[in-house]
């Protein structure tokens, strides 16, 4: 599976670079072509020398050697991956802030390959909101994190914090080359985030959805060769670099840009909590409050899911949400059957860690020759890839 593949490896300051050893034998074994940049602080834990002799190629450090630049945009574009590990807690830290003060920062803030780190460090150091914040973020921008493990660690502790063996991430490595081809060539529509029905120009109708889970789908269809157009309502998260995003404010934007898009689409999925109700009309100028009781009168949005699903072609394959709380599988099937959709996920309020701003989700997906599929509760990102999973068997 890694046979001829471009792997770019990059190692940060951590004890753990003491694997990057092994890990560099076993990619060349596996058969791909190995090219080391390391930070200045990981020559502390282990020799470029020893690198350059199992990678067969000359290790990369310095932003540039005998005043010769070293080109970190034309690594990170040679790369068929960009595999940090291991990933310290600070080279970690400006991977989500966007600090650029050695080549592998460099080569990180300019690669247009995939990412996959494999953190290493202390349990509290990993356990710190700020690092949970950071690995977060690095996430939020499409970068592959490979959970750290337990055990022993430098400190003498027992605890989280190792990075995974060079085994495993040698089988992670595998597993995204082999995803990487399953939706190539297809494009993909997916919405995602709240919509603001304008009230005047100061207030809107909206609510909670954060777009968390609609760009982790969008997200985990890029990572599986999609070409991905991600129509996204009001949301303040991160999205991916380098994706095709229609930023929209109403139902009415939203619906306009999927129904332009959606004629070229393989698949639509539409994740966004779209208002059901918008203003019948929009105040030009603040609303005063002179009355005691005010109303304003609302009118239906247009679905866009069931327009979708009236105008579908053979082939083209249309996904929904149903948000619920009661009944849920009995209106999670008939939404399927009124919209026209082939496959519906339903979350319902009533499960803990699911539903709007939490970072976890609990699914369950019905598809319309019948089947369903349950999900434990798992974080958005993973719950994306059951999603995408099961798409893929239909
Ligand atoms: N949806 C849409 N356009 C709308 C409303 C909803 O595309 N104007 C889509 C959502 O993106 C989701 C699905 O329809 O994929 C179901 O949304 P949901 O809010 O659960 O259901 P509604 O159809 O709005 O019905 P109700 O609010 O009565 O449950």
């Amino acid at each position: 599976m890694l046979q001829t593949k471009k792997i770019l490896l990059g190692i940060s300051g951590s004890i753990a670079a003491y694997k990057s050893a092994p890990l560099v034998r076993l990619l060349i074994k596996a058969g791909a072509e190995v090219k080391v940049v390391m930070t200045p602080a990981s020559k502390e834990f282990v020799s470029p020398l020893t690198l350059s002799t199992l990678s067969k190629n000359p290790v990369i450090a310095d932003l540039s050697t005998n005043d010769a630049w070293s080109n970190h945009v034309m690594l990170g574009r040679w790369a068929d991956m960009l595999l940090i590990a291991p990933l310290s807690c600070n080279s970690l830290a400006k991977m989500a802030h966007g600090l650029c003060d050695n080549l592998l920062s460099a080569v990180y803030l300019s690669a247009t390959c995939p990412v996959m780190v494999a953190p290493a460090m202390d349990e509290d150091m990993w356990h710190h909101p700020a690092t949970q914040n950071n690995i977060n973020i690095i996430q939020s921008f499409g970068n592959i994190v490979i959970p750290v493990e337990s055990g022993e660690l430098a400190s003498g502790l027992i605890g989280d914090g190792r990075m995974a063996e060079p085994e495993t991430i040698i089988k992670k490595l595998e597993g995204f080359f082999l995803n990487s081809k399953q939706l190539a060539g297809k494009k993909v529509l997916v919405t995602a985030g709240p919509t603001y029905e304008a009230i005047d120009p100061v207030r809107f109708v909206g609510n909670h959805s954060s777009g968390k889970m609609g760009i982790a789908i969008a997200n985990e269809c890029q990572k599986r060769g999609a070409e991905v157009t991600l129509v996204l309502g009001p949301s303040s998260l991160q999205t991916i670099p380098r994706m095709h995003v229609i930023k929209v404010s109403s139902a009415q934007e939203m619906f306009e840009a999927c129904t332009a898009a959606f004629e070229t689409m393989d698949i639509a999925i539409m994740s966004a909590a779209v208002a059901d109700y918008t203003p019948v009309t929009v105040a030009t100028e603040k609303i005063k409050k002179n009355e005691a009781h005010f109303s304003i009168d609302l009118k239906k949005t247009k679905d866009i899911l069931k327009h979708l699903g009236e105008v579908k072609r053979t082939g083209q394959l249309l996904v929904g949400f149903a948000l619920e709380t009661e009944d849920e599988k009995k209106y999670a099937l008939k939404k399927m059957a009124d919209k026209n959709a082939d496959m519906i996920v339903l979350n319902s309020l009533k499960d803990a860690g699911a539903g709007f701003g939490f970072n976890t989700n609990k699914i369950t997906i019905f598809d319309k020759s019948g089947r369903e599929y349950n999900f434990d509760t798992k974080s958005k990102a993973a719950v994306a890839i059951d999603i995408i999973n099961t798409l893929i068997k239909l």
